[in-house]
């Protein structure tokens, strides 16, 4: 029917043609699979089938995740849909559309007061189930819809255990999507994105199954270690050199990793680590610490920057490091890290790990340790495991030293070149293209 779109995608179209959706929508299933590209074409068909004066809404992460997915697309697909992103505001057919991101502290008290004909939803599991149920009171005109995307996520996340699984009693229809499937993909692209993902992501990602993370968290690295570990890294490839601290507690260690970049973030390499023991003072650790930095100092000539544990109190012990730092004529810079969710470090990591854009040096045994050992909790969601018998801490100062760049690192896989693209799109625009390949 639609000659563009793929079999599933023409199954769900027609399905939103002939009124065979539901109250809510769900698309759901693996990475770049089309999810989103379809729905914007659905929910291009509903709006123009309601009144004139609904009121409509579209919700994203964040506005930006909103504008990168969904809106730049819609507006490539149909000139007649304007937006701002300022304004929070867009317009189709004669239509206004309100825009939104869940993260907006006053998102959720803006749409409290409305009532809604239909909503547009990308990237459902990262809702709050809160904010979810409160735009579901607000669909309250006759024939209201939700539309929205999802990849899968754990099975005990509240959309599959409080939604999905009960879509026979709750006017809740599901419609699923395989990478497989997206023939706007060039085939050796999809075969390399299939190398990167390992594990449960392989299984949610590629698969599109709702799954449990259990068992070795670096299956691949813990099984083909000897592939990683190097003796001594070229200095001169690398483009920039971070350090990473993790802050002991009671239980846990104060734990410095050193990693480093080469070009465009192709590879991340772990240079060194050290986890001092007998931490018993703010000074005792300082002083480790300006040891630790002396040191990469001397062997690399430079440090770009340190990222610090910011939970408790510390950002205090941070000033005083600084300060410390700066009396002994050492200036550093150290930032509170980005902590993004631990399963979105440890993705990013399996990635690089997956498509061998990985290497440790060989002194670094206390990380090549917890890497090979590390596990998901059993019984729980996403939660890597942290009863001791790992060290957890070298793992978070190595990711805290990275994680500021996982936007970064994220963009430069599979990124397709343009031309290649519009080519198999039909020519449909590069900018989009270029977004749209980053996941
Ligand atoms: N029928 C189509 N015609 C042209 N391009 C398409 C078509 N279907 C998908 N694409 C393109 O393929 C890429 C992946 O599609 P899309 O973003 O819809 O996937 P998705 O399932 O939403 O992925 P994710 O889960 O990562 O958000 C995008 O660049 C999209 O524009
Ligand atoms: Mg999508």
């Amino acid at each position: 029917m639609f000659e563009k779109l793929n079999p599933r995608q023409n199954e769900f179209l027609i399905d939103v043609i002939d009124e065979k959706t539901s109250r809510i929508n769900i698309l759901q299933g693996s990475v770049r699979s089309g999810k989103t590209y379809v729905s914007l074409i659905a929910w291009l068909i509903l709006i123009a089938l309601y009144p004139k004066n609904s009121n409509f809404l579209m919700v994203g992460k964040t506005i930006t995740s909103l504008k990168r997915n969904c809106l730049t697309l819609l507006a490539s697909l149909c000139p007649a849909f304007v937006f701002s992103t300022s304004k929070k505001e867009a317009s189709l057919f004669g239509r206004k559309i309100y825009l939104e991101g869940v993260n907006d502290s006053r998102a959720e008290q803006k749409i409290r007061g409305m009532t809604l004909q239909a909503a547009y939803c990308d990237e459902l599991t990262l809702f709050t189930e809160d904010f979810f149920s409160m735009l579901l009171s607000r669909l309250s005109m006759p024939n209201s819809k939700l539309l929205g995307t999802t990849n899968p996520d754990s099975p005990g996340h509240w959309l599959i255990k409080k939604y999905i699984s009960r879509k026979n009693d709750l006017n809740l229809k599901i419609w699923d999507f395989f990478l497989d499937d997206n023939e706007m993909i060039p085939k050796e692209i999809i075969a390399s994105m299939k190398k990167e993902y390992t594990g449960v992501f392989y299984d949610r990602f590629i698969l599109g199954k709702w799954v449990q993370a259990e068992g070795l968290i670096y299956s691949r690295f813990a099984n083909d270690k000897s592939r990683y570990i190097i003796e001594k890294f070229p200095i001169h490839e690398l483009q920039s050199i971070h350090i990473g601290v993790d802050y002991g507690a009671s239980k846990s260690k104060t734990a410095f990793v050193t990693i480093g970049f080469t070009r465009s973030y192709e590879t991340l390499v772990v240079l060194d680590e050290f986890v001092p023991l007998g931490i018993n003072s703010p000074e005792k650790l300082y002083e480790n610490f300006l040891n630790f930095y002396r040191k990469i100092q001397k062997e690399y000539g430079y440090i770009s920057t340190c990222y610090a544990d910011w939970g408790g109190l510390g950002q205090v012990i941070t000033k005083g490091l600084q300060t410390y730092c700066l009396q002994a004529k050492v200036p550093v810079k150290i930032h509170d890290c980005s902590k993004f969710r631990i399963i979105e470090r440890i993705n990013i990591l399996s990635r690089l790990i997956g498509t061998d854009r990985f290497r440790i040096l060989s002194r670094c045994s206390e990380t090549i340790e917890s890497l090979s050992s590390a596990v998901w909790e059993d019984e729980k969601d996403d939660v890597r495991l942290d009863n001791g018998t790992v060290n957890i801490d070298v793992l978070d100062a190595m990711e805290y030293a990275f994680a500021s760049f996982i936007p970064k690192i994220s963009n430069s896989f599979n990124k397709i070149p343009a031309k290649e693209l519009c080519a198999f799109s039909g020519g449909a625009g590069e900018e989009k293209f270029l977004e749209g390949v980053i996941i």
